[in-house]
């Protein structure tokens, strides 16, 4: 077998991998639309070839921001002729991350029944212990939410006054004091290794390099007393319009703002005639997931994330 990263001569090797399993995978469409706005790259995507007919026998495909590292692991195949469909992903990816000087994280879209679906725990069996052998050993389950249109639009609660501010370091330090005491896994992990601070510039920098505006992004205060209550970011991904970001500061949880907050973001985007309003949250992310629910959002999907030990 031959592990090599693609090349723009691979398209139709590429787009001939088939995922017949309940996975997640990037097929024709994605792939091809991904490669035209820069999120998948040739480079960023590895293969094993069979030595003699030159067939594709695996593939690992990462995505990214344009112009950036590769940031999530988002397919792995293997032709269901490979004797060790295991070692083989294993290899490949092992190669790739030697290569990358990282282990990006693999992130796994399954149903939200996926525990009762044998179909879906036999796709995700093998490539879980191919991605634990390269590295990819800790879970994170992430409830994936919707709201759509034929919910109620939330009115404002009049407890908050939000303003914008085009300086990101405000939104940076809003960010720091969000951050405190968080239950949100990567954060608290970033936590473990970075400054709060520095922390908090990077995911700025991450939101800024979402599609949606910067423009959209809110800093909320008390209409009592004036102090800052939280930060309310709507924003988009690649498939359409997202909650972004929210936060409370520590002093001012236990009082629901997180309500006000998500139906800032929900009435925002619904006045601009969005149809459907999708948001991620970790599944022991308690207090985030119940206001999810009472404010109509529902769970569609899972996002199942492996990724490197902390000190792996
Ligand atoms: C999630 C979050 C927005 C909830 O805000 P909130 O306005 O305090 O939420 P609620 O008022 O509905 O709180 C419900 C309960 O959860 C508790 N709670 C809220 N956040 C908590 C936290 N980080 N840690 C422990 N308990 C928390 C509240 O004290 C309250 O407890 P009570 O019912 O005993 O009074 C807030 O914790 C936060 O900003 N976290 C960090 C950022 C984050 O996780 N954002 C979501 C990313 S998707």
């Amino acid at each position: 077998m031959h592990f090599r990263p693609a090349v723009d001569g691979d398209l139709d090797r590429l787009l001939g991998c088939v995922v017949d399993e309940s996975v997640s995978w990037a097929h024709p469409e994605r792939l091809l639309s991904f490669l035209e706005s820069g999120n998948y790259r040739y480079d960023h995507i590895w293969l094993a070839l069979d030595e003699d007919s030159g067939e594709v026998l695996a593939r690992a495909v990462w995505w990214g921001f344009p112009g950036g590292e590769p940031y999530a692991l988002d397919c792995v195949y293997v032709h269901p002729s490979v004797p060790d469909r295991v070692a083989t992903a294993a290899e490949l990816l092992e190669r790739a991350h030697a290569a990358f000087g990282a282990r990006p994280a693999y992130h796994v879209f399954l149903t939200g029944d996926w525990r009762e679906d044998p179909k879906a725990l036999a796709g995700l069996a093998w490539r879980r212990e191919a991605v634990a052998r390269a590295g990819l050993t800790d879970e994170l389950e992430r409830l994936r939410f919707a709201w759509t249109s034929d919910e109620a639009v939330p009115e404002p609660s009049g407890r908050l006054v939000l303003r914008g501010d085009d300086d990101d370091e405000v939104f940076a330090e809003a960010f720091r004091r969000v951050a405190e005491g968080t239950l949100d896994h990567a954060t608290r992990l970033a936590l473990r290794a970075t400054d709060p601070l520095a922390q908090a510039r990077q995911d700025v920098a991450e939101y800024r390099q979402m599609p949606g505006d910067r423009s959209w992004w809110r800093l909320a205060y008390s209409a009592a007393d004036g102090s800052l209550v939280g930060v309310a970011l709507p924003s988009a991904n690649n498939a359409g319009p997202v909650v972004g970001y929210l936060g409370v500061v520590p002093e001012h949880r236990g009082n629901g703002y997180v309500d006000d907050l998500l139906a800032e973001i929900t009435r925002f985007h619904a006045e601009r005639g969005v149809q459907r309003v999708v948001a991620d949250t970790d599944r022991g992310n308690i207090p985030m997931a119940r206001a999810f629910e009472r404010a109509g959002y529902r769970v569609f999907a899972v996002r199942l994330v492996l990724s490197a030990a902390p000190d792996a």
